[in-house]
């Protein structure tokens, strides 16, 4: 009995596959099938030998305060490679003297965009968190030649980076691909979504994704001026362009 389900299962799904061969080429013939086969013959480049994805293909988006990055400097700077890692600190207002020089152990700094016009024309309740999301904008910006992954982070996130490249190159990075962390809280996934990437864990986005996001932010900011966390307002923007969660267990927001 259970072999005759089995069989018939089979059955079931070569006569399917029968059909769509058999059926699809009179079904109007779309172009995009001709592309798909072409694009089906290479193989996609994180599969092509000496293309792996390494530390040079992740920029690193962080965001804090001037004000408390002498507290926080020390968890950026565990895991920061200086001159290795990719990306830039985005502080609030120009760094204090007692910050200065810059220490070399530390990402670039770099100074947020002047949002005002942007937070008086869409009457966004959450400023800050506009600054945060706006950072996308600013980091794809600098840094998009030979970038796979933009990883938006806190200033006190801590990344375990030859972790994340082993984990990101198993992913394509030429699709459009956001993977986060639920949050550890389950009330906070019952509040926001679980289908949300938390701050903290790090809010990670292909190319692909990145580049839409970062030509598309502002008008999100406009649609969605009553979001109060940059995460959830990420989160909304990226399932507009029907990309939704991938969620990575192991990505921690502690
Ligand atoms: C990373 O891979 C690129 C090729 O995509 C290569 O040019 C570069 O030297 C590699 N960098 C490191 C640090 O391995
Ligand atoms: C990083 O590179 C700059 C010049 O490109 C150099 O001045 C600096 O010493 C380097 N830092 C480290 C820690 O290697």
């Amino acid at each position: 009995m259970v072999s005759l389900t089995t069989n018939f299962k089979a059955l079931a799904f070569s006569a399917s596959i029968f059909m769509v061969f058999v059926f699809f080429p009179f079904i109007n013939k779309p172009i995009s099938l001709q592309t798909n086969f072409i694009h089906l013959a290479t193989p996609p480049l994180s599969q092509q030998p000496n293309d792996a994805t390494n530390i040079s293909h992740l920029v690193f988006g962080l965001v804090g305060s001037t004000k408390a990055w002498r507290y926080r400097k020390s968890y950026t700077e565990s895991w920061w490679r200086p001159n290795v890692t990719r990306g830039y600190l985005y502080l609030d207002t120009p760094p204090t003297q007692d910050l200065l020089p810059w220490s070399q152990k530390s990402p670039p700094f770099r100074i947020s965009d002047d949002n005002t016009k942007l937070l008086e024309e869409t009457k966004h309740v959450a400023p800050i968190m506009v600054r945060m999301v706006h950072a996308v904008i600013e980091v794809f910006r600098e840094e998009h030649e030979n970038v796979r992954w933009y990883i938006m982070g806190d200033d006190d996130s801590v990344f375990f980076v030859d972790n994340m490249v082993d984990v990101l190159s198993k992913y394509d990075h030429t699709k459009y691909i956001y993977i986060g962390g639920h949050s550890e809280c389950i009330t906070s996934n019952q509040a926001f979504s679980y289908d949300m990437g938390f701050g903290g864990a790090g809010l990670i986005m292909s190319y692909p994704l990145a580049k839409m996001v970062q030509k598309n932010i502002e008008d999100c900011f406009r649609r969605y001026p009553y979001l109060t966390s940059a995460d959830h307002i990420l989160m909304t923007c990226v399932n507009d362009f029907g990309v939704s969660v991938t969620s990575h267990q192991g990505l921690h927001q502690v």
